[in-house]
């Protein structure tokens, strides 16, 4: 039996910038914190750094021919802020531009629709160097830089995303300290996430000005925390997981309010929110960007890991309980999605049409004598977590397609190179890409516009 999904469904890749392009030096692109964190002693992963990555702003033609190959009808990209503007506040890099609109207009020839993220991470350093996100005028500067990239590009995007995984560049960057640009603060965090938020409203409304047309959106990384056991130890470390890591987002931008628990939980730190900020992060999207890879299991501390990126959370830890794990770690829950998607559409009706943003698996298998690359555990990911999101749009929810995680293999933040989460293998002495099986396999899905059912069993 075939599950076949909505006509119109967007099947597609996502990649970010600093991940995929290198180039770093090039045509007038600065520097971001990226560059900085990852030429930083001790930051990355064997001292890994994006300024070659998967070269993909030298091979852009070539990948765009890759997505066509796979069937591909969406492609979901980020644009790289120092690069259009090297000094996030200043003079505008036209050469910088010009890569985006070549990028796209091949992404047209090849009858392909780009969903354009206007901010994975990428933090021009000299903003940074005045205050980086802790700083209220960085919004008015990405909200300026978005104007830019929109007045270039709106002629032929249809689909923009402000940013990418808010939580990720405050929580990760600014307490756990893990991410650029290495902070370990509760306030800085919390200054941080509000400056992101308030830089998305004032940007929505800065491209909406200048056109009314184009499709605005929001990326989220969302799992709901599942408690093991019913102490009430681990039923406070649950809700205040879900407080941090989906609430204190969803509420903003869904409901135009902060959860009063997640606030007195971080106090003395607080949001620096002003009036009429709320308003403007809550701004009305046209749709809801999802990233989903895995699920967070709570339990008592003693047992599993501890719970470092999440403030207020020592007397709890985290466990995988006995599920199959990816080369990140992260357990392989499908219906993880299910419940994400469930508790979106139950806490905040009315919201908009759902789309997922990102969804993919870690695994290295060996490119095998006869040169192919059997990634059965990645297509068996896939294909289960598919699966949930039909089930879920059986029941009436509207999600409008589905990006996999990634089209290349790329620089995985913290973990350099040494993570692999591509449909398509790249060789990083030679660049040459090498597409999976899992390429070909969802290339028939695309084709299908549906996978059969085997495989949905979690
Ligand atoms: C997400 C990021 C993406 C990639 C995947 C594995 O958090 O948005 O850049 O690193 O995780």
């Amino acid at each position: 039996m075939t599950l076949r999904f909505p006509d119109g469904f967007l099947w597609g890749a996502a990649t970010s910038a600093y991940q995929i392009e290198g180039g770093a030096a090039e045509d007038g692109r600065g520097p971001s914190i990226w560059d900085t964190f990852s030429h930083t002693a001790g930051r990355v992963l064997d001292g890994d750094t994006g300024d070659v990555a998967a070269d993909h702003y030298h091979r852009y033609g070539e990948d765009v021919e890759l997505m066509r190959s796979i069937g591909l009808n969406a492609y979901r990209f980020s644009v790289s802020w120092p690069r259009v503007v090297p000094d996030g506040d200043g003079a505008v890099n036209q050469r910088g531009l010009d890569f985006y609109r070549r990028l796209v207009d091949r992404l047209g020839e090849a009858g392909i629709e780009p969903l354009l993220t206007l901010y994975h991470w990428d933090l021009p350093q000299a903003l940074q160097d005045q205050g980086g996100w802790l700083r209220r005028h960085t919004a008015a500067d990405f909200a300026r830089y978005a104007e830019v990239v929109f007045e270039a590009l709106h002629d032929r995007v249809a689909w923009w995303s402000t940013l990418n995984e808010p939580y990720v560049a405050a929580h990760l960057g600014h307490y756990a300290g893990i991410f650029a640009p290495g902070m370990t603060d509760v306030a800085a965090m919390m200054s941080a996430q509000h400056h992101l938020l308030l830089g998305h409203g004032l940007a929505v409304a800065a491209m909406r000005a200048i056109d009314p047309g184009p499709r605005h959106g929001i990326v989220l990384n969302l799992e709901i925390p599942i408690p093991v056991g019913d102490s009430p130890a681990v039923l406070d470390g649950v809700r205040r997981v879900e407080g941090l890591l989906d609430r204190s987002f969803t509420d903003p931008v869904l409901a135009g309010r902060y959860p009063g628990d997640v606030m007195a939980d971080l106090a003395p730190a607080r949001f620096p929110v002003k009036p009429g900020d709320l308003d403007l992060i809550s701004t009305p999207l046209d749709w809801f960007g999802v990233n989903y890879y895995r699920q967070w299991f709570i339990t008592e501390a003693g047992a599993g890991m501890p719970l470092t990126e999440f403030p207020g959370c020592d007397h709890v830890n985290a466990t995988t309980v006995g599920y199959q794990t990816t080369d990140m770690g992260w357990p392989v829950t499908p219906q993880g999605l299910v419940e994400v998607l469930t508790w979106l559409d139950q806490r905040y009706p009315g919201h908009p049409p759902f789309i997922i943003t990102e969804n993919g698996a870690a695994y290295d298998d060996p490119v095998g004598d006869d040169g192919a690359i059997d990634d059965a555990r990645r297509i068996d990911y896939l294909h289960r977590h598919l699966a949930a999101l039909h089930g879920v749009i059986e029941t009436g929810i509207e999600v409008g397609g589905y990006f996999v995680w990634s089209l290349l293999d790329n620089f995985e933040w913290a973990s350099g190179y040494s993570k692999r989460f591509g449909i398509i293998r790249v060789d990083y002495d030679t660049l040459v890409r090498t597409p999976r099986n899992s390429a070909a396999w969802y290339a028939g899905v695309i084709t299908a516009n549906g996978l059969d059912q085997k495989g949905a069993e979690p």
